[in-house]
Protein backbone atom coordinates (compact mmCIF):
# COMPACT_ATOMS: atom_id res chain seq x y z
CA UNK A 1 0.00 0.00 0.00
CA UNK A 2 1.11 3.05 -0.66
CA UNK A 3 0.45 6.64 0.96
CA UNK A 4 -0.27 10.18 -0.06
CA UNK A 5 -1.38 13.74 1.46
CA UNK A 6 -4.72 14.81 0.65
CA UNK A 7 -6.60 17.34 2.40
CA UNK A 8 -10.24 17.01 2.85
CA UNK A 9 -12.71 19.59 2.93
CA UNK A 10 -14.12 20.04 6.81
CA UNK A 11 -11.47 18.12 8.24
CA UNK A 12 -8.88 20.89 9.63
CA UNK A 13 -5.81 19.33 8.73
CA UNK A 14 -4.61 17.65 6.04
CA UNK A 15 -3.39 13.62 6.97
CA UNK A 16 -2.26 11.09 5.06
CA UNK A 17 -4.77 9.08 3.55
CA UNK A 18 -3.58 5.26 2.83
CA UNK A 19 -4.36 4.11 -0.53
CA UNK A 20 -5.36 0.61 -1.50
CA UNK A 21 -4.04 0.49 -5.26
CA UNK A 22 -6.23 -2.33 -5.70
CA UNK A 23 -8.90 0.53 -6.50
CA UNK A 24 -10.98 -0.01 -2.49
CA UNK A 25 -12.86 3.72 -2.25
CA UNK A 26 -11.87 5.07 -5.61
CA UNK A 27 -13.97 2.30 -7.50
CA UNK A 28 -17.28 2.93 -6.07
CA UNK A 29 -19.75 5.53 -7.15
CA UNK A 30 -21.79 7.71 -5.40
CA UNK A 31 -25.29 8.89 -6.68
CA UNK A 32 -28.62 9.96 -6.28
CA UNK A 33 -30.84 7.26 -6.51
CA UNK A 34 -33.53 7.07 -9.04
CA UNK A 35 -36.42 4.48 -10.32
CA UNK A 36 -34.55 2.76 -12.81
CA UNK A 37 -32.57 1.05 -9.72
CA UNK A 38 -35.94 -0.83 -8.28
CA UNK A 39 -34.89 -4.32 -8.82
CA UNK A 40 -31.71 -4.02 -7.14
CA UNK A 41 -32.67 -1.68 -4.55
CA UNK A 42 -34.89 -4.49 -3.75
CA UNK A 43 -32.19 -7.40 -3.67
CA UNK A 44 -30.46 -5.12 -1.39
CA UNK A 45 -32.99 -4.23 0.90
CA UNK A 46 -33.86 -8.06 1.22
CA UNK A 47 -30.46 -8.57 1.98
CA UNK A 48 -29.75 -6.15 4.80
CA UNK A 49 -33.16 -5.58 7.02
CA UNK A 50 -35.07 -8.25 8.70
CA UNK A 51 -38.65 -6.28 7.99
CA UNK A 52 -37.60 -4.96 4.12
CA UNK A 53 -39.37 -2.20 2.44
CA UNK A 54 -41.67 -3.08 -0.11
CA UNK A 55 -40.94 -3.11 -3.81
CA UNK A 56 -43.97 -0.37 -3.17
CA UNK A 57 -42.15 1.66 -0.75
CA UNK A 58 -39.07 1.52 -2.59
CA UNK A 59 -40.45 2.98 -5.68
CA UNK A 60 -42.19 5.73 -4.19
CA UNK A 61 -38.77 6.81 -2.60
CA UNK A 62 -36.92 6.25 -5.94
CA UNK A 63 -39.66 8.50 -7.84
CA UNK A 64 -38.55 11.30 -5.69
CA UNK A 65 -35.52 13.15 -7.54
CA UNK A 66 -34.36 13.34 -3.93
CA UNK A 67 -30.73 14.03 -3.56
CA UNK A 68 -30.46 12.70 0.00
CA UNK A 69 -31.33 9.18 -1.57
CA UNK A 70 -28.10 8.33 -2.55
CA UNK A 71 -26.69 4.60 -4.03
CA UNK A 72 -23.11 3.62 -3.94
CA UNK A 73 -22.45 1.26 -7.08
CA UNK A 74 -19.13 -0.91 -7.80
CA UNK A 75 -18.73 -2.16 -11.84
CA UNK A 76 -22.43 -0.56 -12.21
CA UNK A 77 -23.58 -2.58 -9.51
CA UNK A 78 -26.22 -1.00 -6.34
CA UNK A 79 -24.13 -1.98 -3.46
CA UNK A 80 -25.23 0.25 -0.93
CA UNK A 81 -28.56 2.66 -0.45
CA UNK A 82 -29.76 5.29 1.56
CA UNK A 83 -32.82 7.16 1.72
CA UNK A 84 -33.27 10.18 3.53
CA UNK A 85 -35.61 13.02 3.96
CA UNK A 86 -35.53 16.95 4.94
CA UNK A 87 -38.33 17.94 7.12
CA UNK A 88 -37.91 21.83 7.20
CA UNK A 89 -34.76 22.02 8.65
CA UNK A 90 -34.26 18.68 10.15
CA UNK A 91 -32.77 15.51 8.55
CA UNK A 92 -34.34 11.96 9.01
CA UNK A 93 -31.82 8.96 7.90
CA UNK A 94 -34.82 6.57 6.90
CA UNK A 95 -32.83 3.96 5.80
CA UNK A 96 -29.16 2.82 5.04
CA UNK A 97 -27.33 -0.17 4.13
CA UNK A 98 -24.43 -1.69 2.22
CA UNK A 99 -24.64 -5.36 0.91
CA UNK A 100 -22.78 -8.04 3.21
CA UNK A 101 -20.17 -8.45 1.11
CA UNK A 102 -18.87 -5.01 0.94
CA UNK A 103 -19.40 -4.16 5.11
CA UNK A 104 -16.26 -3.21 6.85
CA UNK A 105 -15.03 -1.06 4.20
CA UNK A 106 -15.36 2.28 5.35
CA UNK A 107 -18.53 2.44 2.70
CA UNK A 108 -21.41 3.48 5.57
CA UNK A 109 -19.34 6.12 6.73
CA UNK A 110 -18.25 7.74 3.37
CA UNK A 111 -22.19 7.57 2.69
CA UNK A 112 -23.40 9.15 5.57
CA UNK A 113 -20.41 11.78 5.66
CA UNK A 114 -21.88 12.39 2.13
CA UNK A 115 -25.73 12.47 3.37
CA UNK A 116 -24.72 14.92 6.43
CA UNK A 117 -22.77 17.13 4.00
CA UNK A 118 -25.66 17.35 0.95
CA UNK A 119 -28.33 17.95 4.00
CA UNK A 120 -26.08 20.57 5.55
CA UNK A 121 -25.77 22.36 1.86
CA UNK A 122 -29.67 22.12 1.88
CA UNK A 123 -30.43 23.95 5.24
CA UNK A 124 -30.70 20.66 7.47
CA UNK A 125 -29.68 22.05 11.03
CA UNK A 126 -30.13 18.51 13.10
CA UNK A 127 -30.60 14.75 11.56
CA UNK A 128 -32.58 11.98 13.36
CA UNK A 129 -33.45 8.91 12.96
CA UNK A 130 -34.21 5.55 14.61
CA UNK A 131 -32.16 2.11 15.15
CA UNK A 132 -32.93 -0.90 16.24
CA UNK A 133 -32.05 -1.72 20.00
CA UNK A 134 -30.36 -4.93 19.26
CA UNK A 135 -28.46 -3.18 16.17
CA UNK A 136 -25.06 -2.41 17.71
CA UNK A 137 -23.11 -2.19 14.79
CA UNK A 138 -25.48 0.66 13.32
CA UNK A 139 -25.34 2.37 16.97
CA UNK A 140 -21.31 2.10 16.40
CA UNK A 141 -21.42 3.95 13.78
CA UNK A 142 -23.98 6.30 14.26
CA UNK A 143 -22.25 6.90 17.61
CA UNK A 144 -18.92 7.75 15.99
CA UNK A 145 -20.89 10.40 13.97
CA UNK A 146 -22.03 12.71 17.09
CA UNK A 147 -25.51 11.09 17.52
CA UNK A 148 -26.48 11.04 20.88
CA UNK A 149 -29.17 9.18 22.44
CA UNK A 150 -32.60 11.20 22.34
CA UNK A 151 -35.38 8.50 23.33
CA UNK A 152 -36.41 5.18 23.31
CA UNK A 153 -39.68 3.79 21.38
CA UNK A 154 -41.35 1.09 23.03
CA UNK A 155 -42.23 -2.38 20.60
CA UNK A 156 -41.61 0.03 17.64
CA UNK A 157 -40.56 -2.72 15.27
CA UNK A 158 -44.17 -4.68 14.61
CA UNK A 159 -41.89 -7.80 13.29
CA UNK A 160 -40.38 -8.72 16.79
CA UNK A 161 -41.66 -5.87 18.91
CA UNK A 162 -38.00 -4.59 19.25
CA UNK A 163 -37.74 -1.44 20.48
CA UNK A 164 -36.29 2.03 18.31
CA UNK A 165 -33.98 4.32 19.83
CA UNK A 166 -34.23 7.64 18.54
CA UNK A 167 -30.66 9.04 18.04
CA UNK A 168 -29.78 12.84 16.75
CA UNK A 169 -27.48 15.53 16.21
CA UNK A 170 -27.07 19.11 15.57
CA UNK A 171 -25.87 20.01 12.61
CA UNK A 172 -24.55 23.84 12.66
CA UNK A 173 -21.29 24.23 10.70
CA UNK A 174 -19.78 20.89 12.00
CA UNK A 175 -19.59 18.56 9.87
CA UNK A 176 -19.32 14.52 10.44
CA UNK A 177 -15.63 14.38 8.58
CA UNK A 178 -14.62 17.35 11.61
CA UNK A 179 -15.16 14.10 13.58
CA UNK A 180 -13.29 11.46 12.41
CA UNK A 181 -11.35 10.99 9.61
CA UNK A 182 -12.72 8.22 6.75
CA UNK A 183 -11.52 5.14 7.22
CA UNK A 184 -8.49 3.95 5.68
CA UNK A 185 -6.95 7.57 7.22
CA UNK A 186 -4.04 7.52 9.45
CA UNK A 187 -2.89 11.05 10.96
CA UNK A 188 0.43 11.97 9.85
CA UNK A 189 2.87 11.49 13.17
CA UNK A 190 2.90 15.82 13.62
CA UNK A 191 -1.09 16.09 13.14
CA UNK A 192 -1.68 12.92 15.40
CA UNK A 193 0.10 14.89 18.46
CA UNK A 194 -2.59 17.60 18.16
CA UNK A 195 -5.78 16.98 20.00
C1 LIG B 1 -24.69 -0.76 9.57
C2 LIG B 1 -24.01 -0.85 8.20
C3 LIG B 1 -24.68 0.14 7.25
C4 LIG B 1 -22.51 -0.51 8.36
O1 LIG B 1 -21.93 -0.53 7.06
P1 LIG B 1 -20.35 -0.70 6.82
O2 LIG B 1 -20.05 -0.19 5.46
O3 LIG B 1 -19.93 -2.07 7.15
O4 LIG B 1 -19.75 0.30 7.91
P2 LIG B 1 -18.31 0.98 7.86
O5 LIG B 1 -17.31 0.00 7.35
O6 LIG B 1 -18.40 2.29 7.18
O7 LIG B 1 -18.01 1.19 9.41
C5 LIG B 1 -18.46 2.37 10.04
C6 LIG B 1 -18.60 2.11 11.53
O8 LIG B 1 -19.69 1.21 11.76
C7 LIG B 1 -19.38 0.39 12.89
N1 LIG B 1 -19.19 -0.98 12.44
C8 LIG B 1 -19.18 -1.45 11.18
N2 LIG B 1 -19.09 -2.79 11.18
C9 LIG B 1 -19.02 -3.17 12.48
C10 LIG B 1 -18.93 -4.42 13.14
N3 LIG B 1 -18.90 -5.57 12.46
N4 LIG B 1 -18.94 -4.43 14.48
C11 LIG B 1 -18.99 -3.29 15.19
N5 LIG B 1 -19.08 -2.05 14.64
C12 LIG B 1 -19.09 -2.01 13.30
C13 LIG B 1 -18.07 0.92 13.45
O9 LIG B 1 -18.37 2.00 14.32
C14 LIG B 1 -17.43 1.46 12.19
O10 LIG B 1 -16.44 2.41 12.45
P3 LIG B 1 -14.91 1.91 12.67
O11 LIG B 1 -14.58 1.09 11.49
O12 LIG B 1 -14.15 3.18 12.74
O13 LIG B 1 -14.91 1.11 13.93
C15 LIG B 1 -24.09 -2.30 7.63
O14 LIG B 1 -23.64 -3.20 8.60
C16 LIG B 1 -25.48 -2.69 7.17
O15 LIG B 1 -25.88 -2.43 6.03
N6 LIG B 1 -26.25 -3.33 8.08
C17 LIG B 1 -27.61 -3.77 7.76
C18 LIG B 1 -28.55 -2.61 7.60
C19 LIG B 1 -28.56 -1.72 8.82
O16 LIG B 1 -28.50 -2.15 9.95
N7 LIG B 1 -28.66 -0.40 8.56
C20 LIG B 1 -28.74 0.62 9.59
C21 LIG B 1 -30.18 0.79 9.96
S1 LIG B 1 -30.37 2.13 11.10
Amino acid sequence: MKTRDVKISNFPKSYSLVVDEGGLGRSYQFEQLSADRIEESIELEQGAFSNPWSRQLLLRELGKNNPLNIGISKRGRLIGQSFCMLLIDELHILNLSISREHREQGLARELLSRILDKALEMGARSAILEVRDSNKVAQSLYKSFGFDFLTRRSSYYRDNGEDALVLSRELKSSISSDLQPPKGAVLTRAESSLS
